[in-house]
């Protein structure tokens, strides 16, 4: 299966990924993710999605599309969530063709929908662990020891985009060039909206009420 997650900055994708991998056992391609393990590692293409991360714009095209194909190649058949991916009408087009090439196809694109209002609350409050994969929340999802995660005990961090300024940036990013992908889904008969508000679980329940068992 491939399912595309999208939605705005802070709509909770990731945090439904993590739903996703722990219930259904589903590969995980988050570009936000392979981008900073990249900056973390200090590579080229970690060097070339710096500036553009920091300053919350999108990193260009180019080098985001040749990242997620080889991660897919590397998956091999995986059912696999795309996390923040595409996020453009030209990333889109481009996907859309190495799906074909690869025999693939979108199973489902799921849009989350959050008003604006709630998103800046979100970002702002926000904690994780460094490779992203445990994301907590210093009001709506605390872990039980402040700043720890309860799965790795590693010390929380927050992401250097995360502050209003670059928010502010990331959500106008979103407004330009991804709010566009709804209407680009929806004429390929593959777009499905849900409430992305309420519990993170009752959210959960919208997308597994999409996929069936
Ligand atoms: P990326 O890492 O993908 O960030 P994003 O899309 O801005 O999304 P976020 O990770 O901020 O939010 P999320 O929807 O995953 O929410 P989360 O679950 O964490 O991208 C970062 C940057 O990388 C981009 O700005 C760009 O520069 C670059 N980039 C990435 N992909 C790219 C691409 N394809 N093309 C070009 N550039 C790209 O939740 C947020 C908070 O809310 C958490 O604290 C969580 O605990 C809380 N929360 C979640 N659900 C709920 C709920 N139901 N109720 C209350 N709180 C909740």
């Amino acid at each position: 299966m491939i399912l595309l997650l999208f939605g705005p900055p802070g709509a909770g994708k990731g945090t439904q990924s993590a739903f996703l991998i722990e219930k259904r056992s589903m590969a995980h391609i988050s570009t936000g993710n392979l981008f900073r393990a990249n900056i973390k590692n200090e590579t080229e293409l970690g060097l070339k999605a710096k500036s553009f991360m920091d300053a919350g714009d999108l990193v260009p095209d180019s080098v985001t599309v040749g990242m997620v194909e080889s991660e897919l190649e590397s998956l091999k058949g995986a059912s696999v969530i795309f996390d923040g991916f595409p996020r453009t009408v030209p990333q889109a087009e481009a996907f859309d063709e190495l799906l074909t090439k690869m025999s693939l196809k979108i199973d489902h694109a799921i849009f989350v929908e959050v008003p604006s209002e709630m998103l800046v609350e979100r970002l702002s409050g926000r904690r994780m662990t460094a490779d992203g994969k445990h994301v907590y929340h210093v009001t709506f999802n605390p872990p039980k020891q402040e700043g720890i995660c309860d799965v790795t005990g590693e010390e929380l961090i927050q992401r250097k985009d995360d502050s209003e300024e670059v928010i502010s940036n990331r959500l106008e990013a979103y407004e330009k060039s991804t709010a566009p992908l709804k209407d680009y889904y929806e004429s390929k008969g593959v777009l499905k909206s849900i409430d992305g508000t309420g519990e993170p679980e009752e959210v959960f329940g919208r997308i597994e009420a999409i996929l069936g068992s």
